[in-house]
């Protein structure tokens, strides 16, 4: 570990030096930490990867503590050594030449999403939700990217007063009838199935990263299965999130 800093509130960002990692990463996948001798932490946590540096080697996450593992991750110095897996799972696909990249990001979405932004070039727009101003992350290092970033929040501390969806509704009502747009999304699952709800009636390329709890992070324990349409009686199958996913299609995804 390289640096594990405070970003805001109960939000950290960890830098680690895994050089293999920084130069395989696709934007949207997950790293699977492992903190070596702690007690009572056996399992891995899985974290997006935020940014990747593949010249320093180095790779970054945005974690917010919120149990055992994120509390003892945050207590971290540099030097610690950290057993890292990686890079794992299906990230978002990149835009097709000529579409217009719309993100939209809630809590620690917006790591998810954020190698989009810089990775390719657009005149995208990003929309960040959360429920108050404290929750509204990186929409600085969005806007540096030279996404037009536009936010919102429950209680009106920033940004629209509302939810985010309300942000991709004006923005798709925008499009003109030749405009290609592809939506990226990470965020609460109610969110995602929100924004799914808008954009697949339009028949919007759309992509969600689905937040399901993992343990082995590569596919062998089936805790993190999904469901997702297919061509059998029951219209579904379950599918695992860590390794088919965490990203998929909207339009395969069987919301219950
Ligand atoms: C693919 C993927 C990418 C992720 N990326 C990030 C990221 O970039 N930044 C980040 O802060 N978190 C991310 N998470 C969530 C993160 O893995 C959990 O917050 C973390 O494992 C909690 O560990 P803990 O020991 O601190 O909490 P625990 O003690 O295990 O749990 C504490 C509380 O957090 C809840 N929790 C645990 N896992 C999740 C989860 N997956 N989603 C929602 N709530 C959860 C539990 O239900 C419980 O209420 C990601 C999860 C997935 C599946
Ligand atoms: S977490 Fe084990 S199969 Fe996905």
């Amino acid at each position: 570990m390289l640096e594990n800093i405070n970003y805001r509130g109960d939000y950290f960002q960890i830098t680690l030096s895994v050089p293999a990692i920084s130069q395989e990463v696709q934007q949207g996948q997950f790293a699977h930490l492992l903190l070596p001798d702690t007690e009572g932490i056996l399992l891995r946590r899985p974290f997006s990867i935020y940014d990747a540096d593949a010249d320093k080697g180095t790779i970054s996450i945005i974690y917010k503590r919120v149990g055992k593992g994120t509390d003892l991750l945050a207590e971290q110095v540099p030097g610690r050594e950290i057993d890292v897996l990686g890079p794992l799972g299906t990230g978002f696909p990149a835009p097709k030449p000529g579409q217009k990249v719309l993100i939209v990001a809630g809590g620690y979405g917006c790591a998810a999403t954020y190698l989009i932004a810089k990775r390719f070039d657009n005149d995208g727009v990003c929309m960040i939700g959360g429920r108050s101003a404290g929750d509204v992350l990186l929409d600085d290092r969005f806007a540096a990217t030279g996404q037009d970033v536009q936010i919102s929040t429950d209680d009106g501390s920033a940004g629209h007063q509302g939810l985010v969806t309300e942000l991709l509704t004006a923005e798709l009502d925008k499009l003109g009838d030749n405009d290609d747009a592809v939506v990226y999304s990470c965020g609460p699952n109610p969110m995602l199935k929100a924004v799914s709800n808008i954009c697949v009636p339009r028949g919007v390329e759309t992509y969600v990263s689905l937040d399901e709890h993992m343990c082995c992070g590569v596919g062998a324990c089936f805790t993190c299965v999904v469901k997702i349409k297919a061509d059998n009686d029951d219209g579904w199958e379950f599918i695992r999130s860590c390794k088919d996913g965490p990203v998929f299609d909207a339009t395969t995804v069987v919301w219950d």
